[in-house]
């Protein structure tokens, strides 16, 4: 406990560190795809019209933004996050697009939800998946506060090494660390993107992951010749 604790602490700094250049190096790094990944990933919740929608490690608030835009007025989104520097500029881009009624930003670590059973109707995690020790408590921790028959969405990189990948992968572990320093100014910081990506589960691995936590009819879609993968799960 203390180990995830100190484990939790030292992401936070990570995150709130690079946070004033988190949208700028994502577009640069993701070579603009990371727009199409999320919309993908919002494009497998319910189409309800009204309810709450949960969005883990919201970052700067980007996956609840696009709900917002999406879904009508009757929907809600509340986003958590570990680094309070970027629930801080999360909340100023919420403003400056226009949806403060409908979108709230919390603090808020994904191993130790602060809500209720069963509060949203569904709740997706984007790229943050991979900052957790453990990735089945993370995901149970995320079924917990679904509705029964509410979906648990996750996006994240994959470990998948399609040829055509393979110029992108190089990028990933040799120029991204250089850019994102000299641009962040924070020495390692983007060494751990890279780091991160290599030790998780490839996505056959990571849907037995989320069965284990409980989730139902486990499915998931790579995109971008498996740089991501979408994997969409039931709560039983
Ligand atoms: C790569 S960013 C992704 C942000 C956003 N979802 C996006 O799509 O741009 C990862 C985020 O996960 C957050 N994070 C890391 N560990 C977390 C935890 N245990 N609980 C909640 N958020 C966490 C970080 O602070 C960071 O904002």
């Amino acid at each position: 406990m203390h180990d995830s604790f100190r484990e939790s602490a030292r992401i936070e700094q990570m995150f709130s560190s690079i946070a004033p250049h988190y949208d700028f190096l994502n577009r640069l790094l993701s070579l603009g795809r990371d727009r199409y990944w999320r919309s993908f990933a919002v494009g497998k919740l319910p189409p309800i019209e009204k309810g709450v929608f949960l969005d883990v490690a919201t970052g700067t608030g980007d996956v609840a933004i696009e709900i917002a835009r999406r879904y009508p007025e009757g929907v809600r989104i509340i986003g958590v996050d570990i680094s309070g520097r970027m629930i801080e500029l999360g909340r100023e881009k919420v403003k400056r697009v226009g949806y403060l009624d409908r979108i709230e930003l919390r603090e808020g670590d994904v191993n130790l939800l602060p809500f209720k059973d069963a509060e949203f109707d569904a709740a997706l995690i984007a790229f943050g998946i991979r900052n957790v020790r453990d990735y089945e408590h993370a995901i149970k921790e995320m079924a917990r506060v679904v509705k029964k028959g509410g979906c648990v969405i996750i996006l994240e990189f994959t470990s998948l090494r399609h040829p055509f990948i393979i110029p992108y992968r190089c990028y990933v572990t040799r120029l991204l660390p250089v850019i994102g320093e000299v641009i962040s100014g924070r020495r390692g910081a983007y060494r751990y993107l890279p780091d991160s990506m290599k030790d998780f589960p490839d996505p056959e691995a990571l849907k037995l992951i989320m069965q284990k936590a409980g989730l139902r009819d486990v499915r998931y879609y790579t995109l971008t010749f498996g740089i991501t993968a979408v994997h969409v799960g039931v709560k039983k």
